[in-house]
């Protein structure tokens, strides 16, 4: 059967263009610093984003985990939201590798604003641990795709510079953040020290994410990155493919996002479906089926068996995730099943 999809912006596959960027690149031996295709895609995103250098890495969580590792020593404190990646789906690498204590705050759709987190920044005495990072995530996965507001990153940029403490930005979908409010991406980078953004979310590439920071950050993250055995050789091909990504699909992510909004309004619509508009803001829409009286498990199932699929987000939740392989026509498409699901 043809699936329509839903699951994740991170299904997609490598379209013929990408292929042909990926066959035709220009490839050496990364840890020599020979690659020419990861360079200029290193330098073509730190561009982007106004850092003064980047490091190509094979995913989001290494990105992350090899910033913090690298801003860090073990039994330092990170201030976190409760319901970001870095916390909750790093497979506690944080805490594992680098050493970290977390100290999570309770945001509001994942937002947490300077106001939370000062009270939590140690005194720096001989009793504490020291706070050494404080790490946002734009959009917010769990949340739902919700864009951290600027305003607020500009004053916990603030409060940081004050404490002297280093400001993480998980940017793994920052660009869907970018195209929904048209703020540049360099004016969130400036909120943080070090960013992780991925090209294998929305903007389809098959693997690949980049940390970007200032030359000294990311000449020790590039030693950290081969500490995690993330030191690649011929590496290239699949930075031409993140090239290709930048360079053709990242404009149309508004597409995305049109088609998220369309299908949450019209789920919305069914009854027992329980879908917060306000956090609609991106690609993601997260819907509360509590009201409808079924199981999460049985519904996904039944969507599945004619031919939508979607993933159980919580106990009583399921999250979809429009990209660059489903159309308009396919939303239409998966809006009439999950009728005939929940109607049946
Ligand atoms: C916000 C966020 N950060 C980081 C990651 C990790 O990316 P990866 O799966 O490439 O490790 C994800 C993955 O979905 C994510 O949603």
């Amino acid at each position: 059967m043809n699936f329509i999809d839903l699951r994740s912006d991170t299904v997609t596959r490598p379209s013929a263009a990408m292929r042909e960027a990926i066959a035709n690149a220009e490839v050496g031996d990364d840890v020599f610093n020979d690659d020419p295709t990861v360079a200029r895609l290193e330098r073509m995103t730190a561009e982007l984003l106004g850092k003064e250098a980047g490091l190509f890495v094979p995913t989001g969580t290494m990105g992350n985990q090899v910033s913090i590792k690298t801003l860090s020593n073990p039994g330092d404190e990170i201030i976190c939201d409760e319901g970001c990646h870095i916390f909750n789906y790093e497979a506690a690498a944080g805490a594992v590798v680098a050493g970290l204590l977390f100290h999570v705050v309770r945001g509001v759709r994942g937002v947490i604003t300077a106001a939370d987190i000062a009270p939590l920044i140690r005194p720096g005495d001989l009793h504490s641990p020291r706070t050494s990072i404080i790490a946002l995530e734009n959009t917010h996965n769990r949340a739902g795709g919700t864009v951290f507001p600027i305003e607020v990153m500009q004053s916990i940029r603030q409060l940081a510079d004050e404490q002297r403490v280093m400001v993480h930005l998980d940017g793994a979908r920052l660009w869907n953040a970018h195209i929904s409010t048209g703020i540049p991406l360099a004016d969130y980078s400036q909120c943080a020290d070090t960013i992780s953004v991925c090209y294998s979310k929305g903007l389809g590439a098959p693997i690949g994410s980049c940390i970007l920071g200032d030359r000294e950050f990311i000449a020790e993250a590039r030693r950290t990155r081969k500490m995690f055995g993330g030191g690649m050789r011929q590496v290239g091909i699949l930075a031409a493919a993140a090239i290709y990504a930048l360079e053709n699909n990242l404009s149309r992510l508004v597409e995305d996002h049109e088609n998220a909004w369309y299908l949450a309004e019209s789920l919305s619509e069914i009854e027992g479906v329980y879908i917060d508009l306000d956090s609609v803001q991106t690609n993601i829409v997260v819907m509360d089926i509590t009201g409808a009286g079924r199981e999460v498990p049985d519904v996904i199932y039944a969507l599945k068996e004619k031919g939508v699929l979607a993933v159980q987000f919580g106990r009583t939740k399921i999250r979809c995730v429009t990209h660059l392989d489903v159309n308009r026509e396919d939303i239409r498409d998966a809006i009439k099943i999950f009728r005939e699901v929940f109607e049946s």
